[in-house]
């Protein structure tokens, strides 16, 4: 089967700001895969989308398994035979839940294990997504990825505490510049984004930002015109420094 309208891929959407990127894609018929690494959580988060009458399909991803996201876009290039915007959203903070007090404020008690895990998760799973999707992004001349950072990860106001998540943001908008680079006179807009402090499982109920407000700047970097703005860092839809 080849399809003719857009198709979008969402990692880490069986909750949180992922899957309400995924309602919102496919309010605007846009054909979301909603991806999760957990089979029947993402079955699941498919489910309730669908009750609301969206045309959502589900596929297992697990961006931390080179095998799965290799599986994962080898099924994207046979089913759909493109893949029009990819939102690297998939994310984890492990100072959040997995360590001690000490380790959620100073570098100097951070452990090794829980960079290498960040790392993983968020940066090498969508730098892995990027080199499989975009040659597939190519065929048609046409791409959106939107890597879903944090402030956390701004150098600009860089800072002591949570190292671990630090590090692999910053990274995440690294990989974002060397893309946007290499892409620069394609039609594939890459641009990393924060969504603000969010009431999710990460970002905790106190947290003052709806996963709709978090949600919208992913929605508009990835319904970009040819001539929207590349290569850069957003948030409520405005430029923020690096
Ligand atoms: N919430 C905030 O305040 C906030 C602020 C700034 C940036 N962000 C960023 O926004 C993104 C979404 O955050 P969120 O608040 O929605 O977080 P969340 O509620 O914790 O959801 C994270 C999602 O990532 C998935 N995930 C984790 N590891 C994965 C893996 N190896 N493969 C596939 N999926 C994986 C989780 O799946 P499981 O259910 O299987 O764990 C879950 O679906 C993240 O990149 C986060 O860093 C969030």
């Amino acid at each position: 089967m080849v399809v003719d309208h857009k198709i979008a891929v969402v990692t880490g959407a069986n909750r949180g700001i992922g899957h309400e990127i995924c309602r919102q894609l496919a309010k605007l018929n846009i054909q979301v895969v909603l991806t999760s690494r957990n089979r029947e959580k993402g079955e699941a988060a498919c489910k309730l989308l669908r009750d609301e009458n969206l045309d959502v399909l589900y596929h297992q991803l697990d961006v931390t398994d080179e095998k799965s996201i290799h599986d994962f876009c080898d099924n994207i290039q046979e089913v759909y035979g493109r893949c029009d915007i990819l939102i690297n959203n998939a994310g984890i903070f492990p100072e959040v839940k997995d360590t001690s007090d000490d380790v959620k404020t100073s570098v100097f008690s951070s452990e090794l294990k829980c960079v290498h895990r960040a790392m993983e998760t968020n940066v090498y799973g969508p730098l892995l997504l990027c080199q499989e999707m975009v040659p597939l992004m190519r065929t048609h001349q046409y791409g959106r990825i939107i890597n879903i950072s944090s402030s956390l990860g701004q150098l600009a106001t860089m800072n002591a505490g949570f190292p671990a998540y630090r590090i692999s943001k910053t990274a995440l908008n690294v990989l974002t510049r060397i893309l946007a680079s290499e892409l620069k006179e394609e039609n594939i807009i890459v641009n990393s984004m924060c969504p603000g402090w969010c009431r999710t499982d990460m970002g905790g109920p106190q947290a003052p930002r709806s996963v709709e407000e978090g949600a919208e700047t992913a929605i508009w970097l990835a319904t970009l015109p040819d001539d929207g703005p590349r290569g850069g860092f957003f948030k409520d839809k405005q430029r923020i420094e690096w």
